[in-house]
Parts: structure tokens; sequence; C-alpha cells
């Protein structure tokens, strides 16, 4: 099939509203968008600023009501626990419905934020659901945080309620989130007027009297009442959730999603982009406290009338590396969506693909990779077993959904291995030098996107529209900067080689460096320290710290290391994946003072490097170098 995207991608940038207009026809409104997009308003303009609309509704009754009922909404998958469940858009609409009416019980209405921290399980979805039925503002946070990041996102989101799950399960290990959500309760200042637990049989945790409230028996006491609770309409610019991400201090900072929005940019994108069809199943292995979790286990296919799927396991040991290939083939998985690590996993354990032999994959159309850089190698092997296109994209939390895609609804174009490909229609993307101006075809640079974003982009940070500018927008005027670096070819391909700023990706995990060199500053014997990413062969990225002792500590050095180490852990989370910490006897720094973490990373990851001009004392780096070879790297 020849591709249309270059028509489509033309057509939309001879008239972005009446591109955008026609997508939104796809979506049920409660009142129409009469005005497209209003550049005059907020931090960089809104979309659809006079519509009214709900996101559950087009979810979920919509398709109810239009003979979707007995078709699987969502598919729950989980071989940690050995279950497996699968929700109609009926039952999960009983569900939410249900569920919303517990969630006004407590008073939550529109506008008002819900925390949801939450395992891979069903309830999760469903709370997620309930809120964008009510119109209440979700934030869902990721469980391998630790109490201190769940504090972070309360305080700044304020939420009414917080919702839970007495444990997640990770392989060989029970993860009890109560004492982390216990914790986060004393940490923070904005305490939530309740918490609403769904007990796990894993491992049951004890309730607080007056404060946790059981999931189980307040829904079964609203379902016995029949208590059913309609979609309310919400102006397409209200919040649908607040989504944490790594910034560039220890702050997270709480992307926003509007409802409008976010539903016209979804739905195209699961035809046009995923090639998906309404009743097939499509399966993004991520996680629910993930952006791509929001995007594409929950709502986007549910807004197109697809089936989700969660899957409670990992790519390898649950039971092993065949785990993809029987989900695959067990729920007809039309394309599936993971980040590059869990296919370097596999490989791993399995370089020749021997389980595939097991199972049929035939259902699969495409593998769509996302989430970090997404090396050859392990492109060229996934095409070379599976025998379907292996499609990078690469997006943001900030986008909500694809900046640079090839979009196989469209029809493919060649993959270019190394690049994600095109700007997706939405998207003005160039690539510029550090005074703005236009690099050079394939010469490095600033990726920047102009301003308007499409619909499903950010409008701002939560309560922070100065931060908003000032991360985004302030740098190169009329554009907003995706603080990833790359260069364009003469075909126009994209090619994204690595962050700006400090976040590293580890296992397609965004962590900021910054905020894990604030908890090691913090740690008593600590005089100074520096985080970077070191190349790792699953994850991609490691983190790796240097830490410099203050005089007199009389403690051996790998007493301190262990500690920081356990410091990062229970401070951020064993997401962090911080497991190295390396004692120097000083940082190499320019001569104003800044430390040389590029030339750090160059150093542990065996790449040629020169000696920067500035630098304070050039000795340090023979230094830097014995210390990361003596730990192996
Ligand atoms: N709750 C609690 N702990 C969690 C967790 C969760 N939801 N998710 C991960 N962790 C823990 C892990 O158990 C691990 O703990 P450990 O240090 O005690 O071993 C730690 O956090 C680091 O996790 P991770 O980096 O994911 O490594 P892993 O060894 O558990 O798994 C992979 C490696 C490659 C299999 C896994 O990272 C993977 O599947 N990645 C895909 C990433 C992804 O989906 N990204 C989303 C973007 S598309
Ligand atoms: P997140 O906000 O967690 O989705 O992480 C976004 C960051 O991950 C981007 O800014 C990139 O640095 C990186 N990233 C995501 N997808 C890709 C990709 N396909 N290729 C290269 N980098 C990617």
């Amino acid at each position: 099939m020849v591709s249309r995207y270059a028509e489509t991608y033309a057509r939309w940038q001879r008239d972005p509203e009446a591109f955008w207009a026609a997508a939104a026809q796809e979506i049920d409104w409660v009142e129409p968008p009469a005005k497209i997009f209003d550049p005059a308003a907020g931090a960089c303009g809104r979309w659809f600023p006079d519509a009214t609309c709900n996101t559950c509704w087009n979810a979920l009754d919509r398709h109810v009501a239009k003979g979707r009922a007995a078709q699987p909404g969502l598919i729950y998958d989980s071989p940690v626990t050995g279950t497996k469940q699968t929700l109609t858009y009926a039952e999960l609409l009983d569900e939410v419905r249900t569920f919303a009416a517990v969630l006004t019980d407590f008073g939550v209405g529109k506008g008002d934020r819900i925390i949801i921290y939450m395992p891979m399980i069903p309830e999760a979805a469903v709370a997620m659901l309930a809120c964008a039925r009510i119109g209440a503002i979700h934030s869902v946070v990721f469980g391998g945080f630790a109490a201190r990041e769940i504090a972070a996102r309360i305080d700044d989101a304020q939420p009414r309620l917080l919702l839970t799950a007495s444990c997640g399960i990770e392989p060989g290990r029970i993860v009890a989130y109560k004492p982390l959500v216990d914790e986060a309760l004393v940490l923070c200042r904005a305490k939530p007027q309740a918490c609403i637990l769904f007990q796990r049989a894993q491992a049951e945790a004890a309730l607080v009297p007056g404060r946790d409230h059981d999931w189980a028996t307040l829904t079964a006491k609203a379902r016995a009442q029949g208590r059913k609770t309609d979609c309310v309409a919400v102006r397409a610019t209200d919040p649908l959730y607040i989504i944490y991400t790594s910034g560039t201090t220890g702050k997270p900072k709480g992307i926003v999603r509007d409802n409008g929005g976010h539903l016209v940019a979804l739905e195209w994108t699961m035809h046009n982009l995923y090639g998906i069809e309404p009743g097939e199943v499509f399966w993004a292995a991520s996680d629910i406290g993930w952006v791509v979790g929001h995007s594409y286990i929950v709502y986007g296919p549910l807004i197109h009338g697809a089936t989700g799927l969660m899957y409670e396991g990992k790519p390898v040991g649950t039971p092993d590396a065949g785990a993809f290939w029987r989900v695959i083939d067990e729920h007809k998985v039309a394309a599936l969506f993971c980040a590059p690590t869990a296919f370097r996993a596999v490989k791993r354990a399995d370089p020749e693909a021997k389980l595939l032999a097991g199972y049929d994959v035939s259902a699969m159309r495409t593998l769509f990779l996302a989430g970090e850089r997404a090396d050859p190698d392990t492109i060229q092997w996934a095409e070379r077993i599976l025998k379907v296109p292996v499609i990078d994209h690469w997006w943001q939390t900030e986008t909500g959904w694809c900046i640079v895609g090839n979009p196989a609804g469209l029809g493919l174009l060649p993959v270019k291995y190394g690049s994600p490909s095109v700007p997706m229609p939405g998207y003005d993307l160039h690539v510029v030098d550090e005074g703005g101006k236009p690099a050079p075809t394939a010469s490095m640079g600033s990726i920047v996107l102009k301003l308007p974003l499409p619909p499903g982009s950010l409008p701002t940070l939560w309560n922070a529209d100065d931060r908003m500018r000032e991360s985004y927008l302030v740098e190169f005027p009329g554009y907003y900067k995706t603080a990833d670096a790359g260069y364009r070819d003469a075909d126009g391909y994209v090619y994204v080689m690595g962050r700006t700023d400090d976040i590293i990706n580890v296992a397609g995990h965004r962590l900021s460096t910054g905020a894990m060199e604030e908890v090691l500053a913090s740690h008593p014997d600590v005089a100074e320290c520096a985080v970077v990413g070191v190349k790792d062969a699953l994850k991609g990225e490691a983190p790796c710290g240097f830490i410099v002792l203050k005089s007199g500590v009389n403690r051996t050095t790998g007493e301190v290391e262990k500690e920081v180490v356990e410091l990062v852990r229970h401070k951020i989370g064993p997401v962090a994946s911080f497991k190295l910490a390396i004692t120097v006897d000083r940082l190499p720094k320019t001569r104003s003072g800044k430390i040389l973490r590029g030339t750090m990373k160059k150093i542990a990851d065996r790449e040629s490097w020169t000696l920067p001009a500035t630098v304070d004392d050039p000795a340090i780096f023979d230094e830097i170098t014995a210390a990361v070879r003596a730990k192996g790297l």
C-alpha cells in the first residue's frame, strides 16, 4: 500500500484547524466545538475551548450504546497471580458507574483530584475511568516509587482521596503498598480526607479506622443499592488527569492532560498511527503509572472501541521469555507496544527465540517500540523472529502521544534503523543550534516543536504556568523545547539521540539524575556528588553515582556506598535502579565550578573524549578512570 502519510501531513500543514476539526468528528461531544483553537488562551493556546464532553462516555457508554456491550473492553492477564479476566464493555461500564457512585459518596466532584497508587489490576483502570466519569482529575503514581515520591505528588495535587491496593507483585517479591502509603500520608502536608484500599489476597493490609475504607465493601454496598452514576459534562479544556514526570529537580512536573484534545488525538492515533480497527486487541506492555499506560492500556483502545490489555507480569521470568508470545497468542493481539528494553530482556534470555515455536503469534501485524532509543540490533532481532514490521516511535509524557513515528494506518514508510521516522501531523519539528538557528541537514541540534502543540499535548503544568514557560517555552521563543537532541536527514527522517538535560532513561523509565543527586547529597557523610547515566546492555542506561566524602569521615567507602544505594531506594524507589555508587577524592569541574558530568559519562562508557578546555585539573580524569574501571565499568 502506498503511504498516505505525505498527503495527510500536507493536509494538516495547509490548515491545522480544519484537520483537527475533522478528527474531532470521531468523538461524541455534549456541546461540539464551534471554535477549534484559541491561540490567546493559556500558556500556549487551547484546543476546542468552547466544547464540552466526557471522556468516560467516549470510552464506554457510547460503545455499549452502539452494540459493543458484549465485546471485551479490557483483558487482564496476570502471570504473577495466575489470574486472567476479561471485562466486556458492559461489565466495565457497570464497574465504573458503581465505583463512580462510591467516589461521589465521599463528596468527590468535578475538578477534585484523586491519587491512584495501584498495581496493574483492572480496579486501577476502573478508578481512572470513574474519575473521568464525574469530572474528577486522577493522578496515577507508578508502583515502583517510594513514600517520599508519593508524598510529593500528594502535596502538589492536593487530592481529596487516595486510592490504593494492599500490594503489588514483583517476581519473587510481594510489595506491600500500605506501609508506603502510610509513610507518605505522614510525610505529606496536604492530607487527603480518606483512603480507599483494594485488598489483594497476596497481602492483606490493616486499615486505619476512620481514614481507610475497604474498596470491596464500599463497592458491594453501592451495587446492592443499585447506585449508578452518569457522566458529567466537562469542558474540553478541563483536566482529565495530571501525570507527574521527572523534571530537572527533585520536584516532579505535573503534566496536565485535558479532556477534549486528548480524546481527539488518541482516537486519531489508534487508526492512523497504529492501524487498529475497533474490536481488535491492542497491547501496550507498559504500566498504568506511565503515560504509555494511560494512553494505550486504558484510554486509546477504549475510545476507539478496541480492546485494551493489562498485563501484570514481565517479559522474562513470569515464567519465562515466552511470556509475550503466550499473551499474543492467547488474546490474539493485533499490535504490541513496548519498550526496547523488554525485547532486549527476551533476546538475552532466549537469543534464538526458541520459545516462540510453541505459540501462534500470527494475529500480530506490527510491533511498536518507544520509551527510549531503539537500538538497531534489537529492532532487527525482533523483525527476524516475528516477521512483522518493527516500528520505533518517539514521544514524551508531555505530548501524550507520538511526535515522530511511522504510521501503520496511513501505510508504512520505509524503515530506517535508528530513526523513529517522521513527524506526525500536529508536530512542526525543527532542529536548531544553541542560538535557535536551524541546524544544517544531518547536523545535531536541539529538537524543538513550533507552537502550537497539537491536541492532547500538555497545555500547562499543574498550578505552575510559570514553570511551564521556564521549562519548555522560554529558551526557544515560539517553540516547545523537547529537551531531546538529534538530527534530520535529507529525507526528513528524524534521529533522536539523547536528552539535553539531566533526564536518563532506565529500562524505559524516565528518571532525573538531579533528583538522585539530591538524595545522595542528603547523606551526612557526602560532601559532593554527581550522578550520570552509564550504558547498560539490558536497561539502555543505568545510574552511576560518584560521591566525595566529607573530610574526617572515619568509615569505609564500601559502607557509605551501600548506604547511599539504600537511601535512593528508600527515597525515590526501586524503579530508580540505583545500584552503583563510586567514591572518588574529587569531581572534575570547570574553573567556574561546573561538574563535568558529560566527560565522566564518556569515561565510564569507554567512549572517546577530549579534555575540556576549561577543566580545573586534568589529573582528576585519571582518578575517575581508575575508579570506574575498579568497579568493572
Ligand atoms: N512496583 C514495585 N516495584 C517495581 C515495580 C512496581 N510496579 N516495577 C519495577 N519495580 C522494581 C523492580 O522489582 C526492580 O526491583 P529490584 O531492584 O529489587 O530488582 C526495580 O524496580 C527496577 O525495575 P526495572 O528497571 O523494571 O527492572 P527489572 O529487573 O524488574 O525488569 C525489564 C527489567 C527489562 C524486564 C523491565 O524493566 C521491563 O519490562 N521494562 C519495560 C519498561 C516499560 O514498560 N516501560 C514503559 C514505557 S513503554
Ligand atoms: P517519557 O516521558 O517517560 O515517555 O520519556 C520521554 C523521553 O524518552 C524522551 O524525551 C526521549 O528522551 C526518550 N524516548 C522516548 N521514546 C524514544 C524513542 N523512540 N527514541 C529515542 N528516545 C526516546
